[in-house]
């Protein structure tokens, strides 16, 4: 099923010059890239982005994370995209991510995991709507 998933470069991999690269992987993984933006989430943005963690001991150190520098929100679109993103990905912690992945590759830490990536179809449908409405995605 051809589907969409919401892929953000975080705030560690804009700064260390990853969005072309990242990019790159994408489109060499059969990913068309649907939409696009770079903008610095606000505080409020980030704790409604993130509310599923709310109670989660590292949710204030995520939303400080997630607003310290600019971010790209991407949609992709692919067949079973939301499960090619993840494999792309890597597990959260690099420590336990797969060669070749982009966490294995570039990530410090499980906080610090350069790339974020929608998990069901029902968080992909919230994701994307979060940061593009229905004429900016092409
Ligand atoms: P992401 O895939 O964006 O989903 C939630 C984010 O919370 C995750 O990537 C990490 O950036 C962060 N995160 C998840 N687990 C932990 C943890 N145990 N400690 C700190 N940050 C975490």
């Amino acid at each position: 099923m051809i589907e969409q998933t919401l892929s953000i470069i975080k705030p560690d991999g804009v700064k260390k010059n990853l969005t072309g690269n990242i990019i790159q992987l994408f489109e060499n993984n059969g990913f068309e890239i649907k939409a696009i933006k770079k903008l610095i989430l606000t505080k409020e943005e980030a704790e409604d982005f993130y509310y599923v963690h709310k109670e989660r001991p590292f949710f204030r150190s995520l939303v400080d994370f997630m607003t310290e520098g600019p971010i790209v929100p991407i949609v992709l679109s692919r067949e079973n995209a939301i499960l090619k993103n993840r494999e792309i990905m890597g597990a959260t912690n690099p420590k336990d991510a797969a060669e070749g992945t982009i966490r294995k590759m570039y990530a410090e830490s499980i906080e610090r995991n350069i790339v974020h990536g929608s998990d069901s179809l029902e968080s992909a449908k919230f994701e994307v709507s979060f940061f593009f409405n229905y004429f900016d995605i092409i």
